[in-house]
């Protein structure tokens, strides 16, 4: 019942003299009684809720507060009670295990939590195939087609001979018997398409599309590195057909030198992992590597040789017309006032294709602040000098690098 209709039914009777009133006084008494007995069972319901919401909030208060965890890695499996783990500092340890853990997920390698006074295991963390632990991108449908590349005819059609075509038509090697090439790498300046055609393959082939950055496969403790590197192959391959598509492959990849700092041995540790990785790969499977960097100098021969990387490809700076054609796919949407694309070509001649989709965004910004819906060429005048980094985009130390 109600709350409201007990209280004024029960005040009603108090303000009423039971003994003045016409009515029996043992019906009135009944009815009183009745209530309150109705009355003591919603506060009772009321208490139980109340206990209940404050035993929740006890519950989140102790999850909130209680210690952080170490990160370890089981060495060895001594029984379903102990484990021998290898703590992020370093030394090993032989600690026992929660009993709430499944005995299933205790595998050497498995990356666990421990308590922190003594160091027992509390919990298997997931697998760092997790992409979000990871930092990969893992994009069923990149949904970006040729058509959205300005220029790079050339660089397009090497792409899709050696990486749509093995994919799609891979009797075809078979019939002239020679193995498809293993893998692509794509060098040139920033900006100019090197992730954006990777995507467009990847969209054409229907393959999933994996993208890590080297610089993820640089970590701090000694073997993490290479077991990445290891587990992002595993998921390629899981999700094939796919494109793995490593990009700034020098953070790795770059020439060994023996300074006999641990750190850069760590990233030798890690290249070798990726060297053999490149080698065990079945160039029939439906799999295609591909890496891209702007350090071309920079990387290690092993990488490049036949059998791992087999195709290098440039991916240049825009030419003048290359240029007038990213500039048309990124205005396309934009309502600009008489148009002439003459007007546009010596504006855009010179920059890379970031900086044009820059420049329109610009553009298009500043029309917005001067409270216009449409936008004209001075628009675009006032923004070149506003895009990061354009007076470097013909800049004589990055030309001759790869020239
Ligand atoms: N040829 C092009 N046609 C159309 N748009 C382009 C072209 N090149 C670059 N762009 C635009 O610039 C953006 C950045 O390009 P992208 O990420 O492919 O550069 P990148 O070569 O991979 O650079 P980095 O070496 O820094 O990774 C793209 O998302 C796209 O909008
Ligand atoms: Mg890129």
């Amino acid at each position: 019942m109600m709350t409201s209709s007990i209280k004024y039914r029960t005040k009603r009777l108090d303000e009423e003299d039971v003994f003045d009133s016409d009515s029996p006084t043992n019906e009135r008494v009944l009815e009183k009684l009745k209530l309150l007995e109705l009355q003591n069972k919603y506060y009772l319901s009321e208490k139980n809720r109340l206990e209940k919401e404050n035993e929740n909030q006890r519950k989140e208060l102790e999850r909130l507060s209680a210690p952080p965890l170490i990160t370890g890695v089981i060495v060895e499996v001594i029984n379903e009670n102990k484990v021998v783990i290898k703590s992020s500092s370093g030394p090993k340890f032989v600690v026992t295990v929660s009993s709430t853990i499944d005995v299933k997920e205790l595998v050497p390698g498995a990356l666990v939590a421990c308590n922190q006074r003594n160091l027992s295991v509390m919990e298997v963390l997931p697998s760092l195939k997790d992409p979000e632990v990871c930092g990969m991108e893992v994009v069923e449908r990149t949904g970006v087609t040729y058509n959205e590349i300005g220029g790079l005819v050339d660089q397009i059609r090497k792409i899709k001979e050696t990486v749509e075509l093995p994919l799609k038509k891979p009797e075809l090697f078979d019939k002239v018997g020679i193995e498809p090439p293993h893998g692509v790498l794509l060098y040139g300046p920033p900006g100019n398409g090197k992730t954006l055609i990777v995507k467009a393959v990847a969209n054409e082939t229907d393959s999933t599309f994996i993208r890590v950055v080297g610089s993820e496969f640089v970590r701090k403790y000694i073997g993490e590195g290479a077991r990445m590197v290891r587990e992002v192959f595993n998921l390629a391959r899981e999700k094939s057909p796919s494109i793995l598509f490593i990009d700034e492959i020098d953070a790795i990849g770059s020439r060994r030198v023996d300074t006999g700092i641990s750190g850069d041995r760590e990233v030798a540790r890690t290249m070798m992992q990726l060297l053999a990785e490149l080698d065990g790969f079945d160039p029939r499977g439906h799999v295609k590597i591909i890496g891209a960097t702007n350090r071309m100098d920079m990387l290690d021969p092993a990488l490049l040789r036949p059998g791992r990387f087999d195709r290098i490809i440039e991916i240049p700076p825009p030419t003048r017309d290359a240029c007038l054609e990213i500039f048309k796919i990124h205005s396309r949407n934009m309502n600009i006032k008489d148009l002439d694309y003459s007007e546009f070509i010596n504006l855009v001649d010179g920059l890379s294709g970031a900086e044009i989709k820059s420049l329109c965004t610009e553009a298009g910004m500043n029309a917005i602040r001067e409270d216009r819906d449409y936008v004209t060429v001075e628009d675009f005048k006032c923004s070149l000098h506003k895009i990061p980094s354009s007076e470097y985009s013909n800049n004589s130390l990055i030309g001759p690098m790869y020239g």
